[in-house]
């Protein structure tokens, strides 16, 4: 990787303690000086069940960031990487260790919503400028958006819209839905909902599991009992493999048709085999699109990492590029702000997943596809919803 350097657990400690004599002065940061490294600080998961999406999400900007000669807007790009663990109990101490302790210039993170509602009040109290490559808690585009804060990837519910309304078209008329009961999982649920309740679908009934619990087996015989038309399910990473597996084992994939978000099946697509046959989910993203950046991006990920990258991935290229776009209105000076977020909120550019631009609360406007996991591909079906743009209820950021 380049340029990075990793906080152990013995500095962790230390700068946890500098960072709580720092949090009283939040924007007494050191000023920079141009032509210095850019200090980027990653707050992703780097173990845990949302490990390879950590991994993906920083291959991505690794590539990106080399291909402009390892240099954004002028400035030479130093990552600082933090495991966040997927554990939002940890979320304020390992946030802290980038902005107060290492003082970033910029803060990039996370997967997990929780991780992420915790890390974007720092973020936002700091005005430090934050992207987000994946976690999709609706409040961070909606009553807790903020102007120095941007996602690149999707609210929890814009999936599960997509996805029910998609249900509804197929003729699916009663559901059952079953997630990790959490935020990502009860919105993605909630935006389901929506579309399918207004299609005329009945839900028999929602199963939770807390997360990261991949005990499946009590959840799939009450489905198994209650014997809807389909299941409606948010799983990712490790836990979405599984799941796809103990489902397909108990037999359950022979009479009651696998629903979900993209994440489902995301990155597992291969390792799933047989068991994902048939999974149908919607998603920004379809590996086989057919537009340029994506033909290109993914070769040359391929040829960089050995492997083809997958949404996880795609959102951390967009991240790097929005970035890009921001660092280059201001000639790599993070200082000028507005100029900074200005730029950044009105780059629209050609992603791998499609067009890209943000909504008035700096959440992506961008398409949805229904895909069907068919021998460890997920298959383009249809385009589902074009120009999508989450709801931005409760965001002003005049
Ligand atoms: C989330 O927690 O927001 C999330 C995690 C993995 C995939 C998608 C969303």
């Amino acid at each position: 990787m380049h340029n990075k350097s990793r906080i152990t657990r013995r500095d962790a400690l230390k700068l946890a303690g500098a960072g709580a004599a720092v949090a009283a002065f939040p924007f007494a940061r050191p000023a920079i000086a141009q032509g210095a490294p850019l200090k980027v600080g990653l707050l992703l998961p780097y173990s845990g069940t949302f490990a390879a999406l950590g991994d993906a999400i920083t291959n991505a900007m690794d590539l990106y960031v080399k291909q402009q000669g390892g240099k954004l807007g002028g400035r030479t790009i130093q990552w600082v990487k933090v495991d966040d663990e997927s554990k939002p109990e940890r979320a304020v101490e390992n946030t802290s260790k980038l902005v107060e302790g290492e003082k970033v210039d910029v803060l990039i993170g996370t997967v997990h919503s929780g991780v992420a509602m915790a890390m974007a009040k720092i973020a936002r109290e700091a005005g430090l400028p934050t992207l987000i490559p994946n976690a999709g808690a609706n409040a961070l585009t909606r009553s807790q958006c903020a102007k120095n804060i941007f996602r690149t990837s999707f609210g929890n519910s814009q999936p599960g819209v997509a996805a029910g309304k998609a249900m509804i078209d197929a003729g699916i008329k009663t559901a059952v839905t079953y997630t990790w009961g959490y935020a990502a999982g009860e919105e993605s649920v909630e935006g389901f909902k929506q579309s399918f309740l207004a299609g005329g679908g009945k839900i028999l009934k929602e199963v939770r599991l807390p997360f990261p619990n991949v005990e499946f087996q009590a959840g799939l015989a009450e489905i198994a009992s209650l014997k809807p038309q389909a299941v409606y399910s948010f799983y990712a990473g490790g836990g979405a493999l599984k799941y796809m597996k103990d489902y397909a084992a108990a037999g359950l994939n022979k009479s009651v048709q696998l629903w979900g978000p993209g994440f489902l099946t995301d990155g597992v697509e291969k390792a799933a085999g047989e068991a994902g046959n048939g999974v149908k989910t919607a998603s920004h993203y379809v590996d086989t699109l057919d537009n340029a950046e994506n033909k290109k991006f993914r070769a040359d990920y391929n040829a960089a990492f050995k492997k083809f990258p997958d949404v996880y991935a795609v959102q951390g290229w967009d991240t790097t590029h929005l970035l890009d776009i921001g660092l280059k209105a201001v000639g790599g000076d993070v200082s000028k702000k507005d100029d900074l977020f200005k730029a950044m909120r009105n780059a629209k550019f050609n992603s791998p997943r499609g067009p890209f631009r943000l909504s008035a609360s700096q959440n992506p406007i961008h398409n949805f596809y229904l895909r069907e996991l068919k021998n460890g591909e997920n298959v383009f079906v249809k385009v589902a919803a074009t120009d999508v743009s989450d709801p931005t209820t409760g965001c002003s950021l005049a």
